[in-house]
């Protein structure tokens, strides 16, 4: 047989790219709802588990907006007095059932619920404000100076379906603050969240509601049911299901048919006990006074049990109607849930969560930036002994408190300067074998270009000096 014909490369076809095949195989409208994790192809019985589905890593270039959020929310959190208080991933699983509700689709559908090897029934907690009840209770905070504010931030489960802004592990930033029932504590939370959101360049609204006493609701619902049980053939299966089991959960349906149903059907506003309306007033004047923008919702409900009186949800400007699912986040009063879970009778509270990934979706879908961090040097090196020397120059810098970054797994100059070039630093220092056999080192300019010669054992003195010029230059006029 030829030899040609021995070694005659198999017919594999055009390589395709790994994005290229995304892009066949991926519909549209797919494409955008949900992250594709990138798949390698592996070696037989290697496979590398996928993660779980509604699960994300955050990757390093996705840090800075998580950085500047958590930043932002400890300033605010700080200056509005909320104290961080952390609580456990893993709680009974009654806790949620007794505080969000047997009923809602948190604890129908969504729960990630387990037995523990001891028989209790455990859950992944679905939200943090049951456990801040419970902390309050437990730890005896009603002997505090009232109210107590509390500031977390932490990741949530909820067995969702997935889709952009919606994932089965999520992370809150949230507010309580338990023990005061003044219409003022409502206000200066809506008006601290917006100024938050402001803070990291997100205009929004806040939808408002008050959905009265458990009373109201009661009488409310009963009203409610009778009125779409005369519409029970215009309505979705959902619906139908929603009039039996948890009827204020028919005013969240985004279905066209149920909509329609939905614009004739009573508001609970009309419901309200003459305290619950004298509330909502007084909420809805200071908001007006803090300039802070809102929309009346009279068919904002939300989705957890304990609520009582005002409920509100945050939503970017203009996303109301096209992102239905995608509040930023919502909260409320619930003076209701300390005494539910065994505290002491009649203790007020209201919170509010955000949804962290949808908070940084929005930035990301707006285009803001995180400002980007200042540095001041970058360190260059060449050759072996420069590395050695360079290490310690690092360090120098580093301990005197000059912001500088390095890149020692690089040999060549230019894909170092490539990165001080990106870093946007004003300086870079060049250390190369004759500069260590001097005692030198070189410092360039990096917008002129002009590059200097200077002493290595003074350098930390002369970039400080030569750093003070530049920041005196950058001081707006
Ligand atoms: P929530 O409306 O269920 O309220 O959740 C608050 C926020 O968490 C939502 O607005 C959203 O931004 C985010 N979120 C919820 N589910 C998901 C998901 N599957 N994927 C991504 N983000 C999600 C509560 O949890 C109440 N505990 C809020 C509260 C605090 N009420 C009083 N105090």
């Amino acid at each position: 047989m030829p030899l040609k014909k021995i070694i005659a490369p198999k017919k594999v076809g055009k390589p395709v790219k790994l994005e290229e095949k995304e892009k066949e195989e991926e519909p549209e409208e797919l494409k955008k709802k949900v992250e594709v994790p990138v798949v390698v192809p592996q070696p037989k019985g290697r496979k590398t588990p996928e993660l779980l589905r509604g699960f994300r890593d955050v990757l390093a270039d996705e840090q800075v907006y998580w950085e500047w959020l958590r930043r932002a929310a400890e300033d605010i959190a700080e200056s509005y007095s909320f104290e961080r208080i952390e609580f456990p991933i893993l709680e009974k699983e009654e806790l949620f059932v007794r505080t969000v509700g047997k009923q809602t689709d948190i604890v129908e559908k969504e729960i990630y619920s387990f037995e523990d090897k001891g028989g209790d029934k455990v859950a992944l907690r679905p939200e943090m404000t049951a456990s801040a009840a419970r902390a309050y209770i437990n730890h005896g905070m009603l002997n505090m100076s009232q109210p107590v504010k509390m500031f977390y931030f932490g990741p949530t489960f909820r067995y969702d379906r997935p889709q952009a802004g919606r994932y089965r592990q999520f992370n809150q930033v949230g507010f309580e603050s338990i023990g005061s029932s003044e219409a003022v504590i409502d206000a200066q939370i809506i008006v601290m969240v917006y100024n938050f959101l402001k803070s990291m360049g997100l205009e929004t609204t806040v939808r408002m509601n008050s959905i009265g006493t458990p009373e109201t609701r009661r009488t409310y619902k009963v009203e409610l049911a009778s009125y779409y049980r005369t519409k029970r053939n215009q309505i979705c299966d959902d619906c139908k299901r929603r009039l039996v089991k948890n009827p204020m959960r028919l005013l969240d349906c985004k279905m066209e048919q149920c909509q329609a149903v939905r614009a004739n059907a009573p508001q609970i506003l009309d419901w309200l006990d003459e305290e619950s309306k004298n509330h909502f007033m007084r909420v809805l004047e200071f908001l007006d006074e803090a300039g802070t923008p809102y929309a009346l919702d009279p068919y904002l409900v939300r989705g957890l049990d304990y609520y009582n009186r005002t409920v509100f949800e945050v939503w970017v400007t203009g996303d109301e109607g096209e992102r239905s699912q995608n509040a930023l986040g919502g909260g409320g009063r619930y003076d209701g849930l300390i005494e539910l879970l065994g505290g002491r009778e009649g203790t007020p509270a209201c919170g509010v969560a955000l949804g962290v990934e949808r908070i940084i979706l929005a930035m990301k879908e707006l285009k803001i930036q995180p400002p980007a961090k200042k540095i001041d040097v970058f360190f260059a090196q060449l050759g072996d002994s420069a590395r050695r020397v360079g290490l310690r120059v690092f360090e120098d810098f580093r301990q005197s408190g000059i912001s500088v970054r390095e890149a020692f797994g690089k040999g060549s100059l230019k894909a170092q300067l490539e990165i001080a070039n990106k870093l946007n630093v004003p300086y870079t220092l060049i250390l190369g074998q004759k500069e260590v056999l001097d005692g030198t080192i070189i410092v360039r300019d990096m917008e002129s270009g002009a590059q200097e010669i200077v002493d290595a054992g003074k350098i930390v003195q002369i970039m400080r000096k030569k750093l003070e010029v530049v920041k005196t230059l950058d001081i707006p006029a």
